[in-house]
């Protein structure tokens, strides 16, 4: 959501800044623009639609001679997609990209209105570079410092100060890091935008701010020099890119062996960096999206095996909904990005009240991953496409190695060593089960004149409809609906037509014959069912897919990958834009 990409160095900044912003496409747009500037001229250049769009532009505008600038691509918050509130935002002397969301905007506004300032635009960031130009007396820092100290709510700048030549970078809340090397300074919403021309990086804390030239990078906080450390990034440039792969979402599942041996070898060889859960009465799982689904597979487990009394709810939710914590409760927030808002939000009432948390998290530099009590880190890597696969996948085995060890300290798991052996297979099962793929385009295939899909399970089985529902939608535009097997003839099942696909988890042995009897009503409906099971007894209908039966703990991991293809497959038939379905962002950085 937003990205921002920033460069002062020897050369001309234009390829740094396009490449970048293609960089962080992923991220989700509809707009953006870049800024140069040369000898006290700012020159500023937007577009709508693709970043391609706004190459064009450029290519067909006389640049300036510059080695400075910045770039942005836009998720419209305040004010529609249009070029006028497409970023960079010109105020006087500021030139200003902002990723985060000014709460007094409105406010601040009125009271610039009146004294005598236009605003073009709808959007917050013109506020926010209004009230930069207004504190501006000669001395970036000094400005800077005083600016921020107007606005409310957060923010990722990057700022252009017309007779400057340097480039100058805050934060609050939203991400930003300082790219460094030897004769080039950059900034970029993550690594993946300029891991092509370093992997050095200085992480920007709250308002703290960077002043980069081409040789030098000084930090500031509250008017006063600091010392930063330079970190390394492991992001390798292969991440960012999609190599031989059609999209990144095929890419990213068919790396999930790879990421599950990854981390699976992390934690299961050595136990105890698997945080101890069992010491805790009552566990909160807390998160948006697909994190809030592995997070309910999550509660099945912790329930079922550990018992312990666990709720699950999404995160924009909590932080607003009375929370009664009348119990030792330790609350799990799960994020891929480590970004999300409500996430973060409902993590800080969280610490208000004095409760543990655990972050299950992929991005190691990310808010949650920096303020979260107890940190486990799933080892995804970058995912670039907005619908995640491999991280959702990490966040199940991540709940499955917290449960097995909680259930075994309290001495519930009389099978520990075979269930241990079992994790140890995992990456080859599920290799496996991708092997099948052109299985699952079949099914993609014969889902291409769908308009509506159902997905029914019971227990742990609805968690993973939960998520192979969201994964069809999301991607493929299809409407889908998950369910409890037995909730659906409670109304919903009125929508059951001819034809219309719906899909069956049956992996739960003790209730699979109650699964059953309700895959049999939809088909009497005349529904065509899609079941994937781990039992092979299971009556044929429309379309069988059996994966291994293996331990209850990690059954899911097995069951998903079918799910995540279905739905890629389907988008595919449809030739959408699979890593960039509209409307979506990847880190919903704004509530
Ligand atoms: C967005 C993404 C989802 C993701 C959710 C939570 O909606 O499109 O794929 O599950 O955010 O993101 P997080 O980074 O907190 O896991």
């Amino acid at each position: 959501m937003c990205g921002i990409v920033g460069y002062v160095g020897e050369h001309n900044p234009k390829d740094v800044l396009i490449d970048g912003l293609k960089k962080l496409e992923y991220r989700g747009y509809d707009s953006s623009g870049i800024a140069l500037r040369s000898n006290e001229t700012v020159q500023v250049i937007k577009s709508t639609g693709r970043i391609s769009d706004l190459e064009e532009k450029i290519n067909n505008t006389k640049l300036i001679n510059s080695n400075l600038g910045i770039a942005h691509t836009r998720w419209a918050t305040h004010g529609e997609a249009n070029e006028i509130n497409a970023h960079p935002h010109k105020v006087g002397r500021v030139t200003l990209v902002h990723n985060g969301i000014i709460e007094n905007a409105t406010e601040l506004k009125n009271t610039l209105v009146n004294e005598g300032i236009v605003f073009r635009s709808e959007t917050d960031t013109e506020v926010a570079a209004a009230v930069i130009n207004k504190c501006y007396d000669g001395n970036p820092i000094k400005t800077i410092t005083e600016a921020i100290k107007l606005l409310k709510g957060s923010y990722a700048f990057g700022i252009i100060f017309e007779n400057s030549d340097k480039l100058y970078a805050v934060r609050k809340d939203s991400p930003l890091i300082v790219g460094i090397s030897d004769t080039e300074k950059y900034i970029a919403s993550d690594i993946t935008a300029i891991v092509k021309y370093t992997n050095k990086y200085v992480l920007l804390e709250d308002n703290e701010i960077a002043e980069l030239s081409t040789k030098d990078a000084k930090f500031y906080k509250n008017g006063e020099e600091i010392e930063k450390k330079i970190e390394q990034s492991t992001t390798k440039i292969e991440d960012a890119n999609k190599g031989s792969y059609k999209h990144f979402m095929l890419k990213e599942i068919m790396e999930e062996p790879l990421v599950l041996q990854r981390t699976l070898n992390k934690y299961i060889n050595n136990m105890d960096k698997i945080f101890d859960v069992s010491k805790y009465e009552e566990i909160h799982i807390v998160a948006c999206g697909s994190a809030l689904y592995a997070g309910m597979i999550g509660k099945y487990l912790f329930e079922e095996k550990a018992n312990i009394r666990c709720i699950t709810e999404c995160a924009s939710e909590y932080r607003y909904n009375k929370v009664i914590y009348d119990r030792k409760t330790l609350v799990i927030i799960v994020s891929q990005s480590g970004e999300t808002a409500d996430t973060i939000a409902a993590m800080r009432k969280a610490h208000e009240e004095g409760i543990d948390t655990l972050a299950i998290v992929n991005v190691k530099t990310s808010t949650i991953a920096r303020e979260a009590k107890h940190t486990m880190f799933i080892e995804a890597g970058p995912e670039i496409a907005v619908a995640t696969t491999k991280a959702y996948l990490l966040q199940v085995a991540m709940f499955s190695l917290l449960a097995l060890k909680a259930a075994n300290i309290k001495g519930l798991e009389n099978n520990y060593e075979e269930v241990i052996k079992e994790a140890r297979r995992l990456p080859n099962l599920v290799k496996k089960v991708l092997n099948d793929h052109d299985k699952f385009e079949e099914v993609g295939k014969e889902l291409l004149d769908a308009k509506d899909a159902f997905y029914i399970g019971r227990g742990i089985d609805f968690a993973i409809c939960k998520e192979g529902s969201l994964k069809l939608k999301e991607v493929s535009y299809v409407h889908s609906d998950a369910y409890e097997a037995g909730e659906l003839k409670h109304g919903t099942i009125s929508l059951i037509e001819d034809n219309i696909p719906v899909f069956a988890v049956i992996t739960n042995e003790k209730i699979k014959d109650k699964t059953e009897s309700n895959v049999i009503e939809v088909e009497s409906r005349q529904a065509r069912v899609y079941t994937i099971t781990n039992d092979g007894s299971i009556t044929n209908h429309h379309y069988k897919y059996v994966v291994e039966k293996i331990s209850d703990y990690f059954q899911p991991i097995l069951v998903v990958p079918p799910l995540q293809l279905i739905g890629y497959y389907t988008a595919n038939e449809r030739n959408l834009d699979i890593d960039k379905p509209r409307n979506l962002a990847k880190s919903v950085t704004v509530e």
